[in-house]
């Protein structure tokens, strides 16, 4: 079998994942900042020691400004609804995933008490590539945030979010970046990119479990301003009846996926063990690899920049007169390949590429993919095109 669905979630997981996770069903158990006793500090530390190692690959200042959410979804739920107020204006881009699309398309209604917020989608080239003038361009007196993601999840390409940042800081907008392609493949400082808000996902390439991932509040945002999604109990300031105005727990309500945070803190420190720049060389060489076999294969079409150095290990393509639903069946009953095919919820980028409605076959490679498997799937691809009719 080979799994080529890393971008959707990552597997296999780093060495010492589920062993962490069994450890802590097994012998700690209890739930964090909720009782001193010597369990609940144990959950507790092991609650802080994936902040901090969550944050130190980010390069994000302070461990507790990190919200820990089920996932990067959550995390923009989070950011998007509870920063902006009816009348700001967000500029976003044409490549998004759902989970900043449809928040986003929700806070425009109107008729909603929450609604009222004003949307500009700048349009990226059909290689899924933005330009920060187009940014630039698309910023309004009542612009109050820029919202991007840091790799579309379709094609692999990266968008400049650096160069956005600097913008953003010239303009006194707020930056927030959906780093779920790119958290733990490829670099990402939150400081030097002047990132103000970061979502991450556990699951994909940070090695861990599903159910984790979070939002990071840098310095400029003022947390007051950040209304919660859910309020309840966080084991602190119990005696009041109203929701803690400091973070994290005024954003972390109920109790916390320990058991996933465990399994996230390995995953985390094995790719901080073994460099994200080492992890991201391997991976640009097996793109290089992937994208110039199937360039090679007569009938196929990839989509995207075609260059292994603008973009994440995520490549799309299509055979000609082959639905990407059966190239995707046939590549798992035939070959063992397993791969994502369709619109992988993000049809604005699919009318970008030019791939909407019936989208692509992508393959989504990771840290522990191989070259074999590269030119196994390359064959593979070849063998399905040549038999089409
Ligand atoms: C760019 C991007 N944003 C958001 C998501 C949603 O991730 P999750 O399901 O972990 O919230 C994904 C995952 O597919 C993604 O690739």
């Amino acid at each position: 079998m080979i799994y080529f669905d890393n971008a959707a979630t990552s597997w296999p997981k780093p060495p010492g994942v589920a062993e962490a996770m069994t450890h802590f069903i097994e012998a700690v158990g209890a739930n964090p900042g909720r009782a001193a006793h010597r369990q609940a500090v144990e959950s507790g530390r092991l609650v802080y020691g994936a902040r901090e190692a969550v944050c130190e690959l980010f390069h994000a200042p302070d461990p507790l400004r990190l919200v820990w959410c089920k996932n990067v979804t959550e995390a923009l739920n989070l950011a998007l609804r509870g920063l902006l107020r009816p009348g700001d204006h967000v500029v976003t881009s044409s490549m998004e995933h759902n989970s900043m699309m449809r928040p986003l398309r929700a806070l425009e209604r109107p008729e909603r008490s929450s609604g009222g917020v004003e949307v500009t989608v700048v349009g990226c080239s059909p290689q899924g590539i933005l330009g920060p003038a187009a940014v630039e361009a698309a910023i309004r007196p009542n612009t109050r945030l820029v919202a991007l993601n840091h790799a579309s999840n379709v094609v692999g390409t990266l968008l400049p979010v650096a160069e956005v940042g600097a913008l953003c800081r010239e303009r006194g907008l707020l930056l927030l970046v959906d780093a779920a392609q790119t958290g733990g493949a490829y670099p990402l400082d939150m400081q030097a990119s002047q990132i103000d808000l970061l979502g991450f996902t556990g699951h994909k390439s940070l090695g861990g479990p599903m159910g984790t991932g979070g939002l990071i509040v840098g310095e400029r945002v003022d947390e007051t301003q950040l209304d919660p999604l859910i309020r309840g109990g966080t084991g602190s300031r119990s005696e009041h009846e109203v929701q803690p105005d400091f973070l994290p727990d005024m954003c972390e309500s109920g109790t916390p996926n320990v058991v996933g945070l465990a399994g996230l803190e390995v995953g985390v420190r094995w790719v901080l063990e073994r460099g994200v720049g080492a992890i991201r060389a391997h991976e640009v060489a097996l793109t290089q690899a992937l994208i110039e076999g199937l360039r090679s294969v007569p009938g196929v079409t990839v989509y995207g920049t075609l260059d292994p150095e603008l973009q994440t290990a995520t490549v799309s393509f299509n055979i000609d007169r082959m639905a990407p639903s059966e190239a995707g069946l046939r590549l798992d009953d035939e070959y063992g390949i397993l791969c994502r095919v369709g619109l992988h919820c993000a049809p604005t980028a699919h009318k970008t590429l030019g791939t909407f409605p019936t989208g692509t076959v992508r393959f989504g490679l990771s840290a522990f993919n191989t070259a074999e498997e590269v030119q196994a799937a390359i064959a593979a691809v070849h063998q399905l095109a040549e038999g089409v009719i």
